[in-house]
């Protein structure tokens, strides 16, 4: 495919009437397709159908305990807090769980730091006027949503492909004590995939922060979640931030919402003693316990760290072919064009596409209008909004490796078409 920009004007409008007529096709087909939320397959859920069945007759946990009746450690059981140790990095004391949602942890954190204030701060973040989080973009819209929901300022960081730019974190972070947090996806990011480098980690944990309450809000999200043969690893956050002498600062989330069932899985939380305490006094005042059922028959199904990667490894053989296939076809019909980049993630849910700058709205209502459902663009910026126009999420999980052939063939020609008639558009004026 040559470049659009050395086309001659001649060129470009043949080339322009051909994508038009191949767009038109696409969408006479009358497909519906869908691209949108980071959602596992059918085939995924499969793996864990025992647990529908679990535990059956037999409910005593490794204690003898019976998980019918309440159970005395707000933590959960210790059996299945066991299995995820390694991979949060996290001795089992300090691992919680807490219901169905990671997500619904990062906002319970946020809830009560707003109300009464974190381990070594100086009281609510609600009393200290306008509060701010680091957003390093572009990033999870959920974790934006969040902030929005309760009013805090969002300042976005840019991502350098090795996690967050620190040079800019640190400034930050150093000169403005309004600053409270950061938003950290620090394996396989959503949605650009990258791991954060070695260095990346030891900065966030070391780095002077204006706040004495500032945490990092590490949703390790995608720990286990690996695309090739490569298990990634990042370095061990909360062993950095107490080698640094910061060892409260973060928080560790993840669940198994993209291991077992999404939203009926389990959710993770894991920190140090004093976080720990403090997170279990106010969950402690909203719950006696999670569901330790859900809990007893994850422990059946995943049985330790090495049962859960074992486990992985059929989503990675699910998975994979519907990655190979984005890029395959992202190469075939955008390579070397120069209207667009990508990424090639090694894990996690999507493909970052970056499209010229002020075109990805286009390319959206392009492919929304052949059939293809797209989260809107802007979407992984903070208040929906993409300064560049150009960032466009894709989550090839859901559909069948065919489908998602289709669909990426219908996003790369609104990405041509689109490129195009900007081109066209420029020479015109
Ligand atoms: C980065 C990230 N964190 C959290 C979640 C949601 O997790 P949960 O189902 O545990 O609330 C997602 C889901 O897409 C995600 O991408």
């Amino acid at each position: 495919m040559p470049e659009i920009v050395r086309m001659s004007t001649e060129e470009l409008a043949g080339f322009r009437q051909r994508l038009q007529t191949e767009y038109d096709a696409f969408r006479a087909q009358g497909l519906r397709l869908d691209m949108t939320r980071g959602k596992p397959a059918p085939e995924q859920l499969d793996l864990a159908t025992a647990l529908l069945g679990s535990p059956g007759n037999d409910w005593r946990a490794a204690d003898g305990s019976d998980v019918r009746n309440y159970f005395g450690d707000l933590r959960g059981l210790p059996e299945t807090r066991a299995i995820f140790a390694d991979m949060l990095g996290v001795p089992v004391e300090r691992i919680l769980i807490g219901g169905n949602s990671s997500l619904a942890l990062m906002h319970d954190s946020i809830v009560y730091a707003l109300l009464h204030g974190v381990p070594g701060g100086r009281g609510p973040w609600s009393q200290q006027g306008e509060i701010a989080f680091l957003c390093p973009v572009p990033g999870y819209d959920r974790h934006f949503g969040l902030c929005e929901g309760y009013g805090i300022r969002m300042i976005p960081v840019p991502l350098t492909g090795r996690g967050p730019d620190m040079a800019v974190v640190e400034r930050l972070v150093a000169q403005d004590a309004s600053i409270k947090g950061i938003w950290c996806v620090p394996k396989y990011s959503n949605p650009t995939g990258e791991i954060y480098a070695p260095e990346v980690v030891e900065r966030l944990a070391a780095m002077r922060a204006a706040a004495p309450d500032f945490r990092i809000f590490w949703d390790n999200a995608y720990a286990a979640h690996h695309l090739t043969a490569t298990r990634h690893e990042v370095a061990n956050i909360a062993q950095a931030c107490a080698r640094a002498g910061h060892p409260d600062r973060v928080f560790i989330f993840a669940s198994t919402s993209k291991v077992t069932f999404a939203g009926s899985g389990l959710a993770l939380f894991a920190a140090s003693r004093n976080n720990l305490d403090w997170f279990m006094t106010h969950m402690g005042r909203r719950t006696i316990g999670a569901d330790k059922v859900n809990q007893l028959r994850h422990a059946r199904l995943l049985r330790d760290g090495a049962g859960l990667l074992a486990h992985m490894e059929q989503h990675r053989a699910l998975l994979a072919p519907k990655f190979a296939a984005v890029q395959q076809v992202l190469q075939a019909r955008l390579g070397g064009t120069g209207l667009a980049t990508w990424t090639k993630p090694e894990g996690g849910y999507f493909v970052s596409l970056d499209v010229q700058d002020g075109l990805a709205k286009r390319v959206v209502q392009l492919a929304t209008q052949a059939g293809i459902a797209m989260v809107p663009a802007g979407r992984t910026f903070p208040y929906g909004q993409d300064p560049r126009d150009r960032n466009i999420r894709l989550a090839p999980s859901f559909p069948s490796v065919e489908e998602v052939r289709q669909a990426v063939e219908g996003i790369a020609l609104s990405v041509l078409l689109a490129g195009t008639e900007a081109a066209e558009q420029q020479r015109a004026a």
